[in-house]
């Protein structure tokens, strides 16, 4: 299989900053730029701009993007009620769905802005916008695990890191889990934009937050109990900044929950430099049954890889 193909459909709805996913699968990069230019240039002339894509949407199915963990549905309408012009403004450049799961006899459902107008060309010169394409799928994957495991937040201060522009794995903890507080963050203006709306059209029972947060920020010292992350280790740039950034937020006894697929080895190269620096890493491939037996389907798939699709869990902890 081309690989490149691969990682191209993977994300072709919208894709913009893809060069960090395709170093590792060769050196056709004219043609690469190529591609690059032509979505941005879509982009740029679309009237209304591109949606990201959802986990759940038709588009993503055939293109493996999603574990179909998942259900969306667009929002007929919804109200805020505010006396805050910019939020309401921000309210309407959305439109609203539901993101749903059905776990046993319960469902978890949290409300999610996409901003209707994705990119602008200021945009796209920007910070990475990888987290303003879609909701990846180890995301979706931890949105899973999470709820699956909500006792590990009881009474935590909960961080998550490169949420993007959903931070969904946050919201379902703050939303179902019993933590003490969460903080939603990214690196990206546009994704936190997106996730302080949406944190008004959704309840919590305890404190939540968002704020742009880049991971070479060290003047962000506070400690939390659990940090969570999701797809967030390709970036050979930023990935010892992430690894240092966990190491000043994690409290000694913390746990950090990190997902994310291979792609290349990557996964690995994050595993090596973290213990390097003294965090333990443990690898787990199968984490959750439902999300495994997703996998075990997919894997007859052509349009699978399971080096690029399949999101792998990481416990970090400090030894
Ligand atoms: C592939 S996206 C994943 C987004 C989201 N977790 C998901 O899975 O849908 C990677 C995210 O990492 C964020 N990111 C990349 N480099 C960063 C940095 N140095 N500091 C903070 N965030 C960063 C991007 O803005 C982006 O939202």
């Amino acid at each position: 299989m081309d690989q490149r193909k691969d990682v191209y459909d993977y994300q072709s709805k919208c894709s913009i900053d893809i060069s960090d996913l395709i170093k590792f699968a060769g050196n056709e990069k004219k043609k690469v730029a190529r591609r690059r230019w032509a979505i941005l240039a879509k982009a740029l002339k679309s009237p209304t701009g591109s949606e990201p894509s959802s986990p759940t949407d038709e588009y993503s199915v055939r293109r493996i993007s999603s574990f179909m963990l998942l259900q969306t549905q667009q929002l007929p309408s919804m109200s805020v009620i505010s006396t805050d012009v910019r939020l309401l403004d921000q309210f309407k450049k959305r439109t609203w769905y539901s993101y749903s799961m059905q776990i046993d006899d319960e469902r978890f459902s949290v409300n999610v802005g996409h901003r209707n107008r994705t990119f602008s060309a200021e945009d796209l010169m920007g910070f990475n916008n990888t987290g303003n394409i879609c909701i990846w799928p180890s995301e979706e994957t931890l949105s899973y695990y999470v709820c699956n495991n909500l006792d590990i937040f009881n009474d935590k201060k909960v961080l998550e890191l490169g949420g993007g522009m959903s931070c969904l794995a946050g919201l379902y903890v703050a939303k179902y889990g019993r933590p003490k507080s969460v903080t939603l963050t990214d690196g990206n203006k546009i994704s936190i934009e997106n996730v302080q709306v949406t944190l008004e059209c959704n309840k919590f029972d305890c404190p939540v937050d968002s704020k742009v947060f880049k991971w070479n920020d060290d003047s962000f010292t506070e400690w939390y109990d659990v940090i969570i992350c999701a797809d967030c280790l390709f970036f050979d740039d930023a990935r010892n900044d992430l690894i240092d950034c966990l190491w000043r937020t994690l409290s000694s006894d913390g746990l950090a929950l990190v997902m994310a697929p291979e792609r290349g080895n990557t996964l690995d190269c994050f595993m090596e430099q973290s213990q390097k620096i003294g965090f333990s890493c443990r690898k787990i491939v199968n984490y959750n049954e439902v999300v495994w037996s997703k996998r075990l389907a997919l894997l007859d798939n052509v349009e699978f890889n399971d080096n690029i699709h399949y999101p792998i869990l990481i416990e970090v902890t400090k030894s």
